[in-house]
């Protein structure tokens, strides 16, 4: 299972990247906005500080147009920014046909906004290399979101399609076993709910005794 970081905070790539499980990041204009990104040059160049600080991982940047022509016309810039950018397409109309384009010329995709089993196959079928099922927002509506995830994994494993799940919209840290335990490829989530996968209260009580019981013997 993949894991990549959802943010644009430079701070927290980093410190994810560090811990060296790092496979890639997601970003939207929304995290874009967060970190007080504007202005193309600014947005591109954050891309590219991004895509250098991940070794080798995916680096997903979505483009603003709703259009073909113009979701194409982004997609090719933002591909040709570095080798690892993936770009990010909503599940559109104008989006499914964009991804195809892209696709045939063997740029990376990943297919956004992603509310239903119907759109995740349509991408599939478009030939998308990621689709991003939104799991907390469809918990915010009374939704299962990670009912969405298994549906996604089953129908992608029955007919043998190769595009990833990737889960977004995670919330917390229990998202992300569920995410395991159902068999999504990829789970993007905030550096919060990561580091929350390591905490447990008797893996701090055993090694406190451990340092305890030796340093009674080793002064
Ligand atoms: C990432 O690909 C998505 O844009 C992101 O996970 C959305 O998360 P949110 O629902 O917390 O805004």
């Amino acid at each position: 299972m993949k894991f990549f970081i959802d943010t644009a905070n430079l701070e927290q790539i980093k410190e994810a990247n560090d811990l060296g499980i790092l496979d890639g990041v997601t970003t939207n204009p929304s995290l874009m906005a967060k970190e007080g990104i504007s202005g193309k040059e600014n947005i591109m160049n954050h891309y590219k500080t991004i895509c250098e600080i991940v070794d080798g991982g995916d680096v997903s940047a979505e483009v603003i147009s709703t259009d073909f022509e113009g979701m194409i016309r982004e997609g090719e810039e933002l591909a040709a920014l570095h080798e690892q950018i993936v770009v990010k397409i909503p599940a559109i109309k104008d989006g499914i046909k964009a991804i195809k384009y892209l696709s045939s010329k063997g740029i990376k995709t990943n297919c956004t906004l992603i509310f239903n089993v119907g759109q995740a196959l349509l991408a599939a079928k478009a030939g998308a290399t990621y689709v991003s099922p939104f799991v907390g927002r469809l918990d915010d509506i009374s939704s299962d979101g990670l009912q969405l995830i298994q549906d996604i994994v089953h129908v992608f494993n029955y007919y043998g399609y190769d595009t990833q799940v990737l889960a977004a919209s995670i919330r917390h840290t229990m998202h992300i076993v569920e995410c395991m335990r159902i068999g999504a490829d990829v789970v993007t989530a905030p550096l919060n709910a990561i580091m929350g996968l390591m905490k447990h209260p008797l893996t701090d009580i055993g090694l406190q005794k451990f340092l305890d019981d030796y340093h009674k013997l080793n002064k």
